[in-house]
Order: C-alpha cells, then sequence, then structure tokens
C-alpha cells in the first residue's frame, strides 16, 4: 500500500460506502442534532448571544451548553425548522429509521401544556418524516435532575401518544446521585402501554447503573451502557439477554467516560456477542454525526464491515420501528454486504 492510498477515503479505494448501509438512528438529542449555521442564524434573528457548543470541561457544564440552546426554541417558528432540517440531515446519511429523544417539559411553557407539547412534537416529525422519506419514533425524556413526579408526569403523556408517534420512554442528565431506581414507577408506567424503556445508564455511572436500568426499568435498551465492561458477568448478561446498547463513541471521549477513541469498549461489547448501535447523541455539542460515527468505528476502532452492518441491523431491528421499515433495512443491508 502506498502513503497516498493510505490517506484517500476508504470509499475512494473500494471499502463499502456507509452513507448506502441503512441506519437507525436511535441516540440523538433533538436539540443537539440542530445544525451549526441554523444556531448562528436563529441566535442573529434573535438578536441573543450564541451559547458556546465545545470547550466543556465536564458533564455540568456539558448540561449547561445543552440548557443554553433551548432559548432559540422558544419561538416556534425555530422548532419547526428545526425538526425538518434534523430529519434532513438524518436522511442524507443513510438513516431509514430516527427515535429522537425529547424532553416535552422544556416546551411545556410555550405550548401550554406537555401535551400539546407532545402533540406539536410529532405532527412536526410525521411532516419532515413524509418530506424526508425515513421513518421515526419519539422518545420523550424524563430529566433524571427534576422531581419524581414530573417524571410520571412526562411517563403518562408519553402513553397518551403511544403508538401514536412514540415508541419509548427515555431518562437523561446526569446519573451521579439519580439512580434508575428512582424512575422505576414513571417506566412501569410506560411498559404497561408498551412503550420500550429505554435509560441512560452505564455513561457517568460504573455497571451498578446497567444493571439498575435491567432490574429496575426493565430496559429494552440502555442508552451508552459501556461501563458495563468493568463487571465482565453483567456484559454476558447483556450478550445473553440481547439487551442492546446504544453507544455512541464521540460523546464518551468527550464527557471522558473513556480516555480516547482507541479505549473505546465497542469492539470488545461486540465481540463478547453485546448487541450495540452506532449513534451520534449530539452532534452539535460534540461534532460528528452518525454517518462520521460509522466512519470512525472502521477508521480507529477497527470494525469490520460485518459488525458495521450487524450494527446498523441492531439500530433497526431493535426498535419498534414499522416492520415494513424493518424488512427494507434487512434486504438492504444484506445486499450491502454482498
Ligand atoms: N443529554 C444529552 N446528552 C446526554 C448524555 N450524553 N448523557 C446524559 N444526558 C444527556
Ligand atoms: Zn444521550
Amino acid at each position: 500500500m502506498t502513503t497516498v492510498e493510505t490517506t484517500r477515503p476508504l470509499t475512494e479505494i473500494g471499502a463499502r460506502d456507509l452513507r448506502e448501509l441503512p441506519k437507525g438512528h436511535l441516540h440523538l438529542h433533538l436539540e443537539a442534532a440542530m445544525r451549526p449555521a441554523t444556531l448562528f442564524e436563529m441566535c442573529e434573528q434573535l438578536g441573543v448571544d450564541v451559547p458556546p457548543t465545545s470547550g466543556f470541561v465536564d458533564f455540568s457544564e456539558f448540561g449547561a451548553c445543552y440548557l443554553a440552546l433551548l432559548t432559540v426554541l422558544r419561538e416556534p417558528s425555530n422548532l419547526d425548522r428545526l425538526v425538518d432540517e434534523v430529519f434532513e440531515d438524518q436522511a442524507a446519511q443513510g438513516v431509514v429509521y430516527v427515535e429522537l429523544s425529547v424532553s416535552p417539559t422544556f416546551y411545556r411553557e410555550v405550548y401550554g401544556s406537555l401535551s400539546a407539547a407532545l402533540a406539536r412534537l410529532i405532527a412536526l416529525a410525521e411532516a419532515a418524516s413524509a418530506a424526508h422519506g425515513i421513518a421515526f419514533g419519539l422518545m420523550p425524556t424524563v430529566d433524571r435532575m427534576a422531581s419524581i413526579e414530573e417524571s410520571i408526569e412526562v411517563a403518562r403523556v408519553a402513553v397518551e401518544f403511544a403508538g401514536r408517534g412514540v415508541v419509548s420512554l427515555g431518562l437523561a442528565s446526569d446519573e451521579r446521585g439519580y439512580p434508575c431506581r428512582d424512575f422505576a414507577e414513571a417506566f412501569a408506567i410506560a411498559k404497561a402501554a408498551g412503550l420500550q424503556a429505554a435509560p441512560h445508564a452505564g455513561e457517568l455511572v460504573g455497571p451498578e447503573s446497567v444493571r439498575e436500568a435491567l432490574d429496575d426499568l426493565k430496559a429494552d435498551r440502555v442508552l451508552h451502557g459501556v461501563r458495563a465492561v468493568e463487571e465482565p458477568a453483567l456484559v454476558a448478561e447483556l450478550a445473553e439477554r440481547g439487551v442492546p446498547l446504544d453507544v455512541c463513541p464521540t460523546s464518551n471521549v468527550l464527557l471522558s467516560v473513556v480516555p480516547e477513541l482507541g479505549a473505546h469498549p465497542l469492539p470488545l461489547l461486540l465481540e463478547a456477542g453485546v448487541r450495540c448501535s452506532i449513534n451520534a447523541d449530539d452532534p452539535l455539542l460534540f461534532g460528528p454525526d452518525i454517518l462520521a460515527e460509522y466512519e470512525v468505528c472502521r477508521s480507529v476502532l477497527g470494525l469490520g464491515d460485518e459488525q458495521l452492518a450487524a450494527c446498523a441491523w441492531t439500530s433497526i431491528e431493535t426498535t419498534l420501528a414499522p416492520d415494513a421499515v424493518k424488512a427494507a433495512a434487512r434486504e438492504r443491508i444484506d445486499a450491502w454486504l454482498r
């Protein structure tokens, strides 16, 4: 191999094009899926300072950056634009199913109630789904730093729209001091209505948090979950039970969950038989979107095309995406591998 060849994009030297691999994007927070240019324009229009989108040194600073994004979304036309652009961007990267995490409580005041906020988000997602040709599900997400009462309220409003745009209940924000077990009632409400339980766990706290997600919340999927590697028996159990992890490599580096990309445990988890999907989490704040994350998994983590295709299939098969979406994706993944 020559030096020139090693620096050319892999697609030019005959590797399969990852854009063509049909993918589900399951771990994507709506507000931080905004285009940087859109944030600039919206701030300019509203005459407000552009909030920082990098430079956070820990999760608390990251959380503050995230909340600052909400300012521009108090203007309803900006939320309309955001949802449409997110679907356009996901479609352009080969995403065929997007499961968007959104906290309806952020929008309660502007839209009048949690129910009205979620109804508006679903209407926007339906329009964007039709315009850009990709399927979607919404994951109303509980802020674990808010009250238990609020978690139950979010679960109840999620259930109101179960099967009508809502597919799962999420749990996000700082895990430290806000354990999964505190949210058992909210997740029981969601699961009783057929929603998937999809909490963040095993990101800022170790395997005990993943264990609680499984035992106390009956998690169908775990967002992140990578710190399960600290307990081999738990890794074996995840593999055995087939509970998937919705993994976000770059996010884990920038929030110091792993020291560097090369040390990310995704290859180890896959080798142990744990089903994993590949996701971007917060592309506005971390940089890469889903396609770039797949590229990183190939070029830095050394995943082969069979493994990348398996992650893509996990990102479709383990969800409540429509059967027709699953069947079409399976065919296209097989064709991609041939
Ligand atoms: N909200 C947005 N991104 C998050 C992350 N990586 N962990 C917890 N909460 C989040
Ligand atoms: Zn997340």
